[in-house]
């Protein structure tokens, strides 16, 4: 079995979402920890009620993110994971602690990148007047919301969209294409050919 580390700052939908996948029959991975940067994360309280392993690395409590990093890679480490899981972790990593995870940390945003990077992306895409949104999975690397995308939805931005019904509806393709992504990292079917991901048997890395 695969060991899958998931780090959270909130309510955690996506890691509710990877945490249900992981439990159907034949899975090739375990969520053996939920690790978030806030005691007040809600998502916390979902993984302990699934018997899932919990910690807080609070960044307020270290003096430098290098502190944090290197406290939160200590808390990794301790679960030896093949793959560590950012869903809807608020907190910009540095380089050390993503050169330590290169090739197997992954991360979701809600754009179609690289579109739309950073915060606040559903306001801006309706302020850009998009007509097209969506939500990326993608290999994390130096570079915020940025490097080889593995998979992403689209989604028709309505005439009468706000932030929130956006989201929303953004927010539902991320809960199909995450645990997508990372059933085929587990199964080893993903390869990394020029910063291009693709799929060993040519699956379709685009839901519409
Ligand atoms: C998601 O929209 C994700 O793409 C973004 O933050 C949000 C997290 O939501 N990075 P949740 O905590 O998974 O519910």
């Amino acid at each position: 079995m695969k060991r899958i580390v998931i780090l959270i700052s909130g309510r955690g939908s996506n890691m509710q979402a990877i945490v249900r996948r992981c439990a159907q029959d034949g899975w090739p991975a375990q969520v053996v920890a939920v690790i978030a940067n806030r005691a007040d994360a809600a998502g916390l309280g979902f993984a302990r009620e699934h018997g899932i392993a919990t910690a807080v690395v609070d960044h307020k409590a270290h003096a430098s993110r290098e502190a944090f990093d290197d406290a939160l890679a200590a808390v990794i480490d301790a679960q030896r994971p093949d793959l560590l899981v950012l869903a809807g972790f608020m907190r910009i990593l540095g380089p050390a602690f993503v050169r330590r995870y290169a090739g197997r940390m992954l991360n979701i945003h809600p754009s179609l990148l690289p579109a739309f990077p950073g915060l606040h992306t559903h306001r801006r895409v309706l302020e850009a007047g998009c007509k097209v949104s969506g939500a990326t999975v993608h290999l994390v690397t130096a570079d915020l919301d940025h490097g080889p995308i593995v998979m992403q939805s689209i989604v028709a931005v309505l005439p009468g969209d706000d932030e929130g019904t956006l989201a929303e509806r953004v927010l539902a393709t991320e809960h199909c294409i995450y645990p997508q992504a990372i059933e085929w990292f587990v199964r080893g079917l993903l390869r990394v050919d020029g910063g291009i991901v693709r799929h060993a048997d040519g699956a379709p890395q685009l839901l519409r």
